[in-house]
C-alpha cells in the first residue's frame, strides 16, 4: 500500500512554486486543485482551499550531517535555526518555515538506518564517493547491499560475477600503489570491493562485471553508502593479491562506506545531446 499526506493551502500556486523550485521536488501528479509532489519515499499533497493547514511537521531526512548542512546553506533564507545535534533522538537538524508558516524540518539521522530512496532519486543523486568517515559498514548492512547484487543481469543469465571484500590495509596499500594517485579513493573507507566475473563461465565476462559493479554502487547508494569506480585493476597482480584466478576479469575496485561528502544533482549533457533515433 503507499500514500498520500495532505494539506490545505490557501495559495497552491504559491505552495507550488515553493516546493517545486526552492525545495526541488519533483511534481509527481498535478489534479489541478491538487499538486503531489515527490521526494524519496514521501508523497506531499497539497489543495486549494479557503485557508491553510499548517499543523503538524513535515520531516525531510538526507543520508549524513554534512547533507544537512548543505541544505541548511542553500535554504538559509527559509530556515528559523542553525543545524544542531538533538541527542533525545540522536539527530542532526535544523528547523525551517515554508510561505504558509508550516514547520519544516532537514535532518539525518546519526545511527545506521535503512535508507528510504527511489529509484529514480538512486540514479540522480549517486556520485563517486572519495571521502569517508572511518566508520566501516556494519556486516548485517554489507549482507542487504550484496543480496540486492543478486538481482544484476547477465549474460545467458549465467551470473558469473563476483565480489571481494578487502580488509587488510596492506593489500589495499599494495593496490594504490600499483594504480598510482587515481587509486587513492581506495584508501579513504575502511574497506573495498572488488568486483570481478568468472572468465571460465561467461564469454561476456566484461560486460557481466562491469553491470555487476554499477549494480554494486546503486545498492550501496539505496542504503545510504558511497563507492567510487577505481579501473585498471584487470592485472595479474592484483589477481595474485586477492586470489583471482588469471582468468577471470576485475572490472574495478571501490571503497565502500558512508560518505563524510555529499553533492548536488550534477550538471550534465542535455539528452538531446546524446540520444539520436534511427
Ligand atoms: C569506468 C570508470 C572508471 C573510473 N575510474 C576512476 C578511478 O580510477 N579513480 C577515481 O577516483 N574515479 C574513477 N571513476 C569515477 C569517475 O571519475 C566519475 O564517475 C565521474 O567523474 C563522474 O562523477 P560521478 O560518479 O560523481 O557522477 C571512474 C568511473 C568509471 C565509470
Amino acid at each position: 500500500m503507499n500514500g498520500i499526506i495532505f494539506f490545505k493551502t490557501a495559495d497552491l500556486a504559491f505552495i507550488k512554486e515553493f516546493y517545486n523550485k526552492v525545495l526541488e521536488l519533483p511534481l509527481w501528479l498535478d489534479q489541478g486543485k491538487c499538486a503531489i509532489f515527490q521526494n524519496g519515499n514521501m508523497l506531499l499533497g497539497f489543495c486549494q482551499a479557503d485557508k491553510a493547514e499548517t499543523e503538524g511537521t513535515i520531516t525531510f531526512f538526507v543520508p549524513a550531517p554534512s547533507d544537512v548542512d548543505a541544505l541548511h546553506k542553500t535554504l538559509q533564507h527559509i530556515a528559523v535555526d542553525a543545524p544542531k545535534a538533538n541527542p533525545e533522538y540522536s539527530i542532526y537538524h535544523f528547523w525551517a518555515k515554508d510561505p504558509e508558516g508550516r514547520n519544516l524540518e532537514f535532518q539525518a539521522f546519526k545511527h545506521p538506518l535503512e535508507t528510504h530512496i527511489s529509484l529514480e532519486e538512486g540514479l540522480t543523486m549517486r556520485r563517486s564517493i572519495r571521502n569517508y568517515t572511518s566508520q566501516p559498514v556494519p556486516q548485517e548492512m554489507l549482507e542487504k547491499v550484496f543480496e540486492l547484487c543478486r538481482y544484476a543481469p547477465t549474460a545467458c543469465n549465467m551470473q558469473s560475477y563476483y565480489y571481494v571484500v578487502i580488509k587488510q590495509r596492506d593489500v589495499l596499500e599494495k593496490i594504490v600503489n600499483l594504480r598510482g594517485p587515481a587509486g587513492e579513493p581506495i584508501l579513504a573507507s575502511p574497506y573495498a570491493i572488488a568486483v570481478a566475473s568468472r572468465g571460465e563461465l561467461s564469454r561476456r565476462k566484461v560486460q557481466d562485471a562491469c553491470i555487476a559493479a554499477y549494480h554494486l554502487t546503486l545498492a550501496a547508494k539505496a542504503h545510504g553508502l558511497g563507492t567510487c569506480w577505481v579501473t585498471d585493476m584487470d592485472k595479474d597482480e592484483v589477481k595474485n593479491l586477492l586470489g583471482v584466478p588469471h582468468d577471470d576479469y576485475i572490472a574495478c575496485i571501490m571503497p565502500i562506506g558512508f560518505p563524510a561528502e555529499s553533492f548536488p544533482k550534477p550538471k550534465r549533457h542535455e539528452v538531446s545531446s546524446f540520444v539520436r533515433y534511427v
